[in-house]
């Protein structure tokens, strides 16, 4: 059974992604696009998933919606560093996890998609800020995001 308990989440780690995302949040969107081309890239199949995607006859990088989820990921694995040093846990409103648990779970999203959007995840970081980019600022963004991720798949299961 995987646990929701949180390992410690430091005030330094905290920092460490704060501090990357304010400076990526101004090309959020080519960074987003980045990010979910790298996913394809290593996971073609994943594009079915999105139903937006599969009938949209419009090049994948002009597609808006990809963008918003993506920025999503970002900006939620953000909140869940904030909350993992104040709370010690991931504390995403409960309403929320459910929708999210539900829908992920409903379009069938399984844990090596989660692994492939880490991944994706760390190197677009990576990329996007070599000069800050570190051994600490990858593990704190690998943990708020493995958080968040354990909350989220305690929720996969079908909406009641
Ligand atoms: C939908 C967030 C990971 C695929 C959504 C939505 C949010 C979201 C907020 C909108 C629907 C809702 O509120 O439930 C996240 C977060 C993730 C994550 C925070 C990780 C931390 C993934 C992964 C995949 C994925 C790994 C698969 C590669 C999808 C798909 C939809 C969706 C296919 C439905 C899009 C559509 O067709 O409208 N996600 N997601 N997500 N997500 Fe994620």
């Amino acid at each position: 059974m995987s646990t929701l308990e949180a390992r410690e989440f430091t005030e330094e780690q905290e920092a460490l992604v704060v501090k990357s995302w304010n400076a990526m949040k101004k090309n959020s969107a080519e960074l987003g696009f980045k990010f979910f081309l790298k996913v394809f890239e290593i996971a073609p199949s994943a594009q079915k998933l999105f139903s937006f995607l599969k009938d949209s006859k419009v090049p994948l990088e002009q597609n808006p919606k990809l963008k918003t989820h993506a920025v999503t990921v970002f900006v939620m694995t953000c909140e869940s560093a904030v909350q993992l040093r104040k709370a010690g846990k991931v504390t995403v409103r409960e309403s929320n996890l459910k929708k999210l648990g539900a829908s992920h779970f409903r379009v069938g999203v399984v844990d090596e998609h989660f692994e492939v959007v880490k991944y994706a995840l760390l190197e677009t970081i990576k990329e996007a800020l070599p000069e800050i980019w570190s051994p600490a600022m990858k593990e704190a963004w690998s943990e708020a995001y493995d958080q968040l991720v354990a909350a989220i798949k305690s929720e996969m299961k079908p909406s009641a």
